[in-house]
């Protein structure tokens, strides 16, 4: 028996509301649904989701009294019914009465006449209904964030925060050993698939639609990758050489591991390491596909383990974790997952994580920091009390001619058709 798509997205909203990420709450319910349903069902929960703090403001309007914590799926679906009718194709009537049947699937029988009438009175009240939303829900954004970026990027906050209300495009990175982009490009267009060149990374192809990996020519064979174009630029600022010892500390799932080998097949050695040992699985399989080589390491960057020696790396690479606040169109629970608090906590890990590897690089190397996220307190802050607290430590003007320069790095911003956000640093060990 397969489940109903609506009631299906419900319970994954509800399970995100409840604290669970995408990622955990949608892999389980996208094999219950039927095979025709599971694109349906993504677009409905990275839509609804993408959408939540505007619509979980319609819908505090619409319900007389908050819904009890035991009914976060029905919260989901109705959430994902206003969805329906705000942002999809889908006609009104088609919508309310899926959703309204949804009901009896997710066992809540009394709930019929409730989803009804508020599904309804929105689409009798919609303009009043948005018109008196607050700034921070009409841009779908939870206030402490909405604030955050409206005070750190006033003059693009709006153009930032429409993109990450929009779906993100595909972005592909050519495997350059195996042949050019022009050659690869020309595949795809032979196969009728829309695409073109990137406007950063010269390994950059961006599809005009999303498509099944698996249908993309040469992907098994390791001839291209999916990774946003943002993130394809640290192997290029990372600049590895023949022979040199690199270490990217915080690699799975493994993106910009094959791409600093891709770019670079003569390496000593490059060693990948994760904290999470089932993330490195992941590695692995990317490393397996494209065939190529790394040490795997299952350890904490911010205590490195014993077997990494000190000074024994020509460059590290730290993709540091961070609060995804560059690539929430990827993953939209960031907005209802995240607190402010968090992002105090992440800075401290980043630093910790800094200054654990600082250690493993030789004398004259080069650490390049990254994140995904777009708040200065996980960016050039990190940097700058690291600089003041490591005194061999300077920041290296890169050349990167792309984004908005930060005090202490690169900022790219999540744009509308374009690139993630992703912050860089490059740091170097003095001599
Ligand atoms: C942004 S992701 C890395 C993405 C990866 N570099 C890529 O391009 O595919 C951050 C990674 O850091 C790992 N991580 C978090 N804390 C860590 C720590 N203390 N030491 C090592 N890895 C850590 C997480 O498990 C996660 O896989």
């Amino acid at each position: 028996m397969t489940l109903d798509v609506r009631a299906a997205a419900a319970r994954v909203i509800g399970d995100v509301l409840g604290g669970h990420s995408l990622n955990q709450a949608l892999p389980n319910r996208l094999s219950q649904v039927s095979e025709r349903d599971r694109s349906l069902l993504q677009q409905l929960c990275y839509g609804t989701l993408r959408q939540a703090p505007r619509l979980q403001a319609i819908l505090g309007q619409l319900l007389e009294k908050p819904l009890r914590d035991k009914d976060r799926d029905l919260q989901g679906l109705l959430l994902c019914g206003l969805y329906q009718l705000e942002g999809t194709r889908v006609p009104d009537h088609a919508a309310v009465g899926a959703t309204v049947d949804a009901t009896r699937v997710l066992k809540k029988h009394w709930a019929k006449g409730v989803v009804n009438a508020i599904l309804r009175r929105y689409l009798r009240e919609r303009a009043q209904l948005t018109q008196s939303l607050e700034p921070a829900a009409a841009a779908s954004h939870p206030p402490w964030l909405f604030h955050k970026i409206t005070r750190q990027w006033p003059a693009v906050a709006a153009a930032i925060m429409e993109a990450n209300n929009q779906q993100p495009p595909m972005t592909l990175r050519v495997n350059d050993r195996r042949l050019s982009r022009a050659d690869y490009l020309s595949d795809l267009l032979n196969q009728g698939i829309a695409a073109t060149a990137g406007n950063f990374s010269p390994h950059a192809i961006q599809l005009a639609h999303p498509i099944d990996v698996w249908a993309l020519p040469g992907f098994t064979a390791g001839a291209v990758s999916v990774q946003d174009e943002a993130a394809q630029m640290a192997a290029f600022l990372l600049q590895a050489g023949a022979g040199e010892r690199v270490l990217d500390a915080c690699a799975a799932p493994g993106g910009k591991t094959c791409h600093i080998l891709e770019l670079q097949p003569h390496l000593a050695e490059l060693v990948a390491m994760d904290i999470d040992a089932l993330r490195l699985q992941k590695v692995s399989e990317n490393l397996q596909r494209l065939c190529l080589q790394a040490t795997l390491l299952s350890g904490n960057a911010a205590h490195p383990p014993e077997q990494l020696r000190l000074a024994s790396f020509d460059r590290i690479l730290v993709d540091a974790p961070c609060s995804a606040s560059g690539v929430i169109r990827r993953h939209p629970d960031v907005k209802l997952l995240r607190r402010e608090s968090d992002i105090a906590q992440l800075a401290e890990q980043q630093r910790g994580i800094l200054n654990g590897l600082w250690p493993l690089l030789k004398a004259g190397g080069t650490l390049l920091y990254a994140t995904c996220s777009i708040l200065d307190e996980e960016n050039s802050q990190v940097v700058q009390r690291f600089l003041a607290e490591q005194e061999n430590a300077e920041l290296s003007c890169a050349n990167m001619p792309w984004g908005e320069p930060a005090s202490c790095g690169r900022q790219l911003l999540p744009s509308t058709g374009g690139p993630d956000g992703m912050f860089y640093a490059l740091i170097r060990k003095a001599p």
